[in-house]
């Protein structure tokens, strides 16, 4: 199949190289001339494992192109994805300028049966609304499909190639079918190919990531009663977990939610609800809980050295908002990294791949360290924001050599804390006796 593939983000060039893999013909576009330069040369200009061997290895078999020209992408297209960024606007809903501007462009270069297929996550009634300006611009009903996506940044190919279900939204069934055999490669273990009306896919992309980001935050809140009374949530998650209808998955407690979905979704969820006079109670919650837990290590460190940053110097390990990505938005230690500065405190970072991001924000303000320990040279304490799987098995006597106290407030709970007393250090987790 031919398909055009209109945003080389995260998400479009994740679902373009796949469809590529599968030995289809896919054409990336984006308006980004060093973008598109980059992954011309074979460069990938996100941190994504896997996919720059398969990008090459697409490329050159000559199934994966990139382009600035639109029309170029979409001419003799069986199918013309939409997988550009939709991101929080002021209001908190999502910004549609480009998605719309992509529409637009594409009426009048659309062929005839080209079905056009939105993956950019879209307030609920967008793709109906898309059907609605397409017949407008181009006098002719053209078939629209909404096909949201589930993929985790860090683990987006294997999330592509063997999901837990393809949901797409249809107002008639010949373009499912079309996207059905799209996707059968990937759909070999008996998921299920789910078909459902436009809005309803629509609002399945909303509340699956809505849904897990109330886990994230009911747990921490759980997590910190559990600091209140002396529980520890360790115990506490074995012990609900065993129960089929609660499960294991999605109940870690940490520092909070960040990356670019769960965030900015519970919020346009809430804006959606608010403009269909729904009350969001419970998102609202969802996310002001989310918002609190990102400063919880710092009111760890402030309670223990009562207030008083001056002179001191914390260091940081882990920077992106969770492991195996340099992505940075919304991450707690941000957050983090902003309280402790206007504190008066020095910060020492340091992350595996997503310090170039950071240098970005805050320059000479804070100091990068290529190497985990060197970070905790002359720093009074570490807080840990990130579970990179480098941080799991450290070299306990090295880091209390480095730090001038051994201190660890940790926010992933990697650490057993008993160990970590016999090691010698004061340890705090999020929840942990
Ligand atoms: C998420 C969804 O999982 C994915 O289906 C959707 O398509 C996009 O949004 P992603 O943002 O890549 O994916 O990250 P994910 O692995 O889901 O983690 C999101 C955040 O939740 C991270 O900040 C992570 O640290 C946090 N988290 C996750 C917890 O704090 N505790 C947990 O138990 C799980």
């Amino acid at each position: 199949m031919k398909i055009a593939m209109v945003g080389t983000g995260y998400v479009g060039l994740v679902t373009g190289t796949c469809f590529a893999e599968s030995g289809n013909d896919v054409t990336c576009v984006d308006i980004d001339q060093k973008k598109v330069d980059m992954l011309l040369g074979g460069e990938v200009p996100i941190y994504e494992p896997g996919l720059t061997e398969l990008v090459k290895r697409n490329a050159q078999a000559g199934r994966l192109h990139f382009t600035t020209q639109l029309s170029e992408a979409v001419a003799d297209s069986q199918c013309a994805f939409i997988a550009v960024g939709t991101p929080q606007g002021d209001d908190g809903s999502a910004n549609m300028g480009a998605f719309w501007k992509v529409v637009d462009s594409l009426a009048p270069i659309l062929p005839d049966d080209c079905i056009v297929v939105v993956k950019s996550t879209v307030p609920v009634g967008t793709n109906r609304a898309v059907s609605e300006r397409l017949r407008e611009l181009t006098g002719r009903v053209c078939d629209v499909v909404s096909n949201p996506e589930f993929l985790k940044e860090g683990c987006a190919i294997d999330d592509f190639t063997k999901p837990d279900r393809v949901v797409v939204g249809v107002e008639r069934p010949e373009p499912a079918e079309v996207l059905k055999e799209l996707y059968k490669p990937f759909l070999r273990t008996e998921k299920p190919f789910l078909s459902m009306g436009l809005e309803s896919a629509e609002m399945t992309k909303y509340v699956a990531n809505c849904m897990l980001a109330t886990k994230i935050s009911f747990i921490n809140e759980m997590a910190n009663v559990c600091d209140g009374v002396g529980a520890d949530i360790n115990d506490v998650r074995r012990g609900i977990g065993h129960d089929a209808r609660i499960g294991f998955s999605f109940l870690f407690p940490g520092v909070g939610y960040g990356g670019s979905c769960f965030p900015k979704d519970v919020r346009a969820l809430a804006a959606v609800a608010a403009a269909h006079k729904v009350e969001s109670q419970m998102l609202d919650s969802v996310d002001k809980v989310n918002q609190a837990q990102k400063t919880v290590l710092f009111s760890k460190l402030q309670r223990y050295f009562e207030g008083d940053f001056s002179g001191r110097t914390i260091a940081i390990w882990g920077l992106a908002f969770k492991p195996r990505t340099d992505d940075i938005r919304e991450a707690p230690a941000l957050v983090l990294i902003d309280q402790l500065l206007a504190e008066g405190a020095t910060v020492r970072v340091h992350d595996p791949v997503a310090m170039d991001n950071v240098k970005q924000i805050y320059g000479d303000k804070i100091t990068y360290w290529e190497d985990q320990y060197a970070a905790l040279e002359g720093a009074d304490a570490l807080a840990i924001n990130t579970e990179w799987n480098e941080f799991r098995n450290p070299k306990f006597d090295l880091m209390s050599k480095n730090l001038t106290q051994p201190i660890i407030f940790d926010g992933r709970n990697l650490y057993d804390p008993a160990k970590m007393r016999d090691h010698g250090f004061h340890y705090e987790g999020i929840g942990l006796r």
